[in-house]
């Protein structure tokens, strides 16, 4: 039986892997079973997250190379997002005992800033101990994605993001750090996205139904 609690589900991969659309899904089937929940995302979730979020992508497509960005700036822009997301929307919701369900978290950041830009760990940590608290996702599914089928999801696509061009090798890269964060943690599921989404959606829901005894 279905016990109302706090419950953290994040959704990691790299682009086209297809965790928007695994998000969404889990969400209006967590509604089908009248299961409280919000759907949100990183960078972004409440409006002045959303402000940065535009902030950090119009960046990526600024073509003069000498105006972009710090790595240290870009990290501290999606650190500030998190701060006013975790504050405004995550909290809130898991305090009411609500189900969070988000598309990116603490792992992108990891994957993205740490290993792929080697921006120091050390800085990240410290200043998540503060803005994160005691709030930590209790189930983490990484998305892992061919690069066949990642590339053309996000072909499929109207907008574009900043990866959306980025060499396969950096796609790669990105998709092994995911695969080494999710090591040797209970609460990681790492799941294959290439092809079959009907089953796919089938297995996550399997396995949060465990977990939050539906
Ligand atoms: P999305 O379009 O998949 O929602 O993600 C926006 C971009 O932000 C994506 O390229 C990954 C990147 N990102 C980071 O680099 N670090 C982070 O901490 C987060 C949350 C996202």
């Amino acid at each position: 039986m279905f016990k109302k609690k706090p419950f953290f589900i994040v959704f990691e991969g790299v682009e086209g892997c297809g965790k928007s659309y695994q998000s969404k899904k889990l969400f209006n089937k967590l509604k089908r079973y009248k299961i409280k929940g919000i759907l949100t995302r990183e960078p972004g979730g409440t409006k002045s997250s959303e402000l940065i979020r535009n902030l950090i992508l119009k960046d990526y497509f600024n073509k003069n190379t000498k105006e972009k960005f710090d790595k240290y700036t870009d990290t501290l822009l999606y650190l500030a997002a998190r701060n006013e997301h975790v504050k405004n929307k995550i909290k809130p919701a898991l305090l009411k005992k609500q189900v969070v369900i988000c598309d990116r978290f603490t792992d992108s950041t990891l994957a993205y800033q740490v290993y792929g830009k080697q921006v120091d760990i050390g800085f990240i940590n410290n200043i998540h101990k503060k803005i994160l608290g005691k709030i930590k996702p209790n189930l983490v599914f990484i998305l892992k994605v061919s690069a066949k089928s990642s590339k053309l999801r996000l072909k499929k696509r109207k907008s574009k993001n900043r990866y959306d061009n980025f060499a396969q090798s950096f796609y790669t890269k990105a998709q092994q750090s995911f695969l080494k964060i999710a090591k040797n943690k209970k609460n990681y599921f790492v799941l294959d996205s290439s092809s079959n989404d009907a089953e796919l959606e089938k297995k996550i829901f399997n396995i949060v139904k465990k977990y939050l005894n539906i």
